[in-house]
């Protein structure tokens, strides 16, 4: 039925989405990273090819294969995630899945550190870009700019807070409390302007779907 205008909202939409975590280097053989397997991600940009979507998936290093008809980019770092996604504007719809580091180290040692020792190196960090708040001001905003949040303690005041601080249209806040990283099991709290629905707990690839399909219903509102 893919090919049944219908059930596919999304044609001749272009979706930006970011996905997975960043690697964030020390020295040649050494990054600061977090537990994101990329799995949400990748399942919402599957979601939205699948209603029609023209789909540009920038990802951090996971081991995951590349939905079907989607475009991938692989970056490494927040600042070569922040590169990709200003490459790729404008774009209808954005999707800020990644667990992009906050921090980066100041300097990356040139050579591999050595113990030699000594005392424990200490390690100076620097504030990432903001991909999001990025994108929410851009000059090229798509029209609807759709933020994560993972939250380990009080979900839905912190993702509220964050749907302001950081212009999204909508929050997706979920509880990574639990084994949800890198599992394929989540349960969301979708915070928009209009207030907060909650998802039951379902498989990641339900979670996409869902989530896409109220995107396409934000975009094009069913015809009453
Ligand atoms: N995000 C981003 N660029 C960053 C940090 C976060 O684009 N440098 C995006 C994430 O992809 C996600 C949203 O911002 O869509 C929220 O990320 P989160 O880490 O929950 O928010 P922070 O603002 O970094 O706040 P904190 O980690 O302190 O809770
Ligand atoms: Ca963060």
């Amino acid at each position: 039925f893919e090919e049944d205008p219908p059930h596919r909202p999304l044609f001749g939409k272009h979706v930006l989405i970011t996905a997975g975590p960043t690697h964030e280097p020390i020295d040649p053989v050494r990054y600061i990273a977090n537990r994101s397997s990329g799995k949400q991600g990748f399942a919402i940009a599957a979601a939205a090819a699948q209603l029609g979507a023209r789909v540009t998936l920038v990802s951090g290093p996971v081991t995951l294969p590349t939905p079907v008809g989607v475009d991938r980019v692989d970056v490494e770092t927040a600042r070569d995630m922040a590169e990709a996604v200003k490459r790729t504007l404008p774009v209808d719809v954005a999707i800020m899945v990644a667990a992009v580091a906050d921090w980066r180290t100041q300097d990356v040692a040139a050579e591999k550190m050595k113990k030699r020792g000594s005392a424990p190196p200490a390690l100076r960090l620097t504030e990432n870009p903001d991909i999001l708040a990025m994108v929410s001001v851009s000059d090229k905003r798509p029209k609807l700019v759709v933020g994560f949040a993972a939250e380990t303690e009080k979900v839905i005041q912190h993702a509220t807070e964050k749907r302001q601080r950081k212009g999204a249209d909508w929050i997706v806040a979920n509880d990574v409390s639990g084994d949800v990283m890198g599992g394929n099991i989540n349960a969301v709290h979708i915070v928009t302007a209009q207030g907060v629905e909650s998802l039951p707990e379902m498989p990641k690839d339900d979670v996409a779907r869902a989530l896409v399909e109220r995107i396409a219903d934000a975009l094009v509102p069913p015809a009453s």
